[in-house]
């Protein structure tokens, strides 16, 4: 079998084997097929799609290309949550801890920045001392222990999604429906969850622009993870605009702190009472989302969740104590703020565009090497929907450098649209889809 042969059977639309998925990621994987090739494969399946069998396929092959993790005699239930992608999307770190405080155990495997958008590991890196890179040991220690654990994708675990995801970010072959249901999929078989709940998000800051490409790619979340045994529930969810006020690490990690606290923003906290609520249920603990939802705010409201959060990073190499000191602190000396080109109302503050302003700050990355900077980002002290007054401030900006500034602060400027009349709210949860 040739590697260009594969290439150009799915650039003709043909439907590919099991045994030709496996040569490519298997060689991919073993660094005997090179990152062109797989690149160009990458592009094709972009444009021509998969179809669920082929997805199925590469699915399973990545999740094989490595071992998976090993549960055993640790107490269930095992639920975890994951998201497509969006801007300002932090639910990840605040509903761990929060379902781990009802007894479920959340073994968490996560990505980095993708494209425009945020990356738990980058968010969780960005407290100094914390380590993402966890061993099977650790990982079932730290779950044991916190009720949660967050880790990414390693040389032994789905390597072949630590690759193609670094690969995707940067040669334009993130926005597939085949590729995202494989990747997510294939992080969360390995990581032993038997309960999975994904937001699934549209709109212009997640990579499926529009609710019924949102909708087609929790379908195929569902019957992909449903074939694979697993129990799943689907929320499509708004991202217009970005969630929450704050968008950058470290930043996004002080308005979890918030949330968990009990003061976090409203349509975070509402996407985020939403997706656990359904965890909850998953796990067994709540017979209906309602339920599970009044759950979550009772934990909320106790602060357990926000001790196990802390007790989570100690567990994974950070000191609470030191968290907490740099709160409100922890900036770059690169700053800038945004004002309101007029007064009126906010229509709305395109997450796109904050999004692409966010990497060239240093949220997010370029290269596939790139760093990304722990005190860059964006605060948005106004969200779509608000009054503000010509000159007003709208946004605060922080830049890993003087030149990042610059190329960010005309798209941020650009993101905001404006309108004379106020807008009725948006509707954040759209949608539930879930297996049989
Ligand atoms: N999250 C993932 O883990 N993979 C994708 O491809 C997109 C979002």
């Amino acid at each position: 079998m040739r590697a260009v042969d594969v290439i150009m059977k799915k650039r003709a639309g043909a439907e590919l084997s099991r045994e030709e998925i496996e040569f490519l990621i298997g060689g991919y994987v073993a660094g005997t097929i090179p990152d062109y090739q797989v690149s160009a494969w990458a592009m094709a399946v972009f444009f021509r799609g998969m179809t669920s069998a082929e997805t199925g396929a590469l699915t399973e092959v990545m999740l094989r290309s490595g071992s998976s993790i090993d549960l055993g005699g640790i107490q269930g239930p095992f639920v975890d949550k994951h998201s497509t992608g969006g801007v300002g999307d932090k639910t990840s770190l605040i509903i761990a801890p929060v379902v781990a405080s009802l007894g479920i155990r959340d073994p968490m495997m996560s990505g980095r920045a993708l494209g425009h958008t945020g990356g738990t590991l980058d968010k969780l890196e960005s407290i100094p001392g914390y380590r993402t890179n966890l061993s099977v040991a650790e990982f079932r220690r730290f779950i044991e222990a916190d009720g949660f654990a967050m880790t990414g994708q390693t040389k032994e675990i789905v390597p072949a999604d630590r690759l193609l995801y670094a690969l995707r970010d940067v040669t334009g072959t993130v926005e597939s429906i085949p590729l995202i249901t494989a990747s997510i999929l294939s992080k969360k078989v390995a990581e032993g969850a038997e309960g999975l709940v994904f937001d699934v998000k549209y709109g212009s800051g997640a990579f499926m622009k529009d609710p019924v490409d949102g909708e087609k790619l929790a379908r195929s979340l569902v019957d992909t993870g449903a074939a694979m045994g697993k129990r799943i529930i689907a929320l499509l969810t708004d991202m217009d605009e970005p969630l929450g006020h704050m968008v950058g690490n470290f930043l996004e990690v002080e308005e979890c702190l918030d949330c968990l606290e009990g003061a976090g923003p409203k349509d975070l906290m509402e996407v985020t009472l939403e997706l656990a609520g359904r965890m909850v249920v998953l796990g067994g603990k709540a017979g209906n989302a309602a339920e599970g939802r009044g759950l979550c705010e009772k934990a909320i409201a106790s602060r357990k969740p926000r001790d196990l959060f802390l007790d989570n990073v100690k567990s994974q190499g950070g000191d609470p104590t030191k968290l907490l000191a740099l709160r409100g602190n922890y900036r770059s000396e690169f700053v800038a703020t945004v004002t309101a080109a007029q007064s009126g109302y906010l229509s709305r503050i395109d997450a796109w565009k904050v999004g692409i302003a966010g990497v060239s700050l240093g949220v997010g990355r370029n290269r596939t090497e790139d760093a990304v900077s722990p005190v860059a980002g964006v605060q948005l002290h106004k969200k779509g929907g608000e009054a503000v007054s010509l000159g007003e401030t709208v946004m605060t900006v922080w830049g890993k450098d003087a030149a990042s500034l610059d190329a960010a602060l005309p798209l941020l400027r650009e993101a905001l649209e404006y309108t004379d009349t106020p807008r009725s709210p948006r509707k954040l949860v759209l949608k539930e889809i879930a297996s049989e």
